[in-house]
């Protein structure tokens, strides 16, 4: 997978800029992955997906649900969070596709785990920790 940038996040609000521009750029039918161990904010940046694309709903982490829809906003937001998925193929179960292939933007936390199951048109941000307090580096396939 080619990175086409690498974008140097000082702290949340960093994040909160590049997540609410992301909102507000999306397309329907975009697909996002990211990709970071835990606590590097994944979650983080999907609330401020959400709030660029003026989601009025709180944004939780979907930890029992694996995707929950958030439906208030400019579009729909689908956001996945596979982290305890057992078998990718559960992504099928819950009807994945037709978020993939849906009316809205769909965000997956964790995406490495079911990168089979991915789309191929997917954008990718793999985040990684800075070496300062709330720095991270977000490497991007777009
Ligand atoms: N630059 C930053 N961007 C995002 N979050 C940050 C940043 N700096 C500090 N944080 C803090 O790091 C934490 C990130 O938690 P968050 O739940 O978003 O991570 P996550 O990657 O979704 O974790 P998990 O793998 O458990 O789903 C939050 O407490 C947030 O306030
Ligand atoms: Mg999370």
């Amino acid at each position: 997978m080619e990175i086409k940038k690498i974008i140097v996040i000082k702290n949340e609000e960093d994040t909160r800029r590049f997540g609410i521009e992301l909102g507000k750029n999306a397309k329907k039918g975009q697909i996002i992955g990211l990709v970071g161990d835990l606590g590097t904010g994944k979650t983080t940046l999907t609330k401020y997906i959400a709030e660029g694309l003026e989601i009025k709903e709180n944004i939780s982490s979907p930890t029992f649900t694996i995707v929950k829809e958030y439906k208030s906003g400019r579009m729909p937001l689908y956001h996945f969070d596979v982290y305890r998925i057992g078998d990718p193929e559960e992504l099928f179960n819950i009807g994945a596709e037709e978020y993939f292939d849906g009316d809205g933007v769909c965000v997956v936390e964790w995406a490495d785990l079911v990168a089979e199951e991915m789309p191929e048109d997917s954008m990718y941000i793999f985040i990684e920790y800075g070496e300062l307090e709330g720095e991270r580096i977000y490497k991007c396939t777009f």
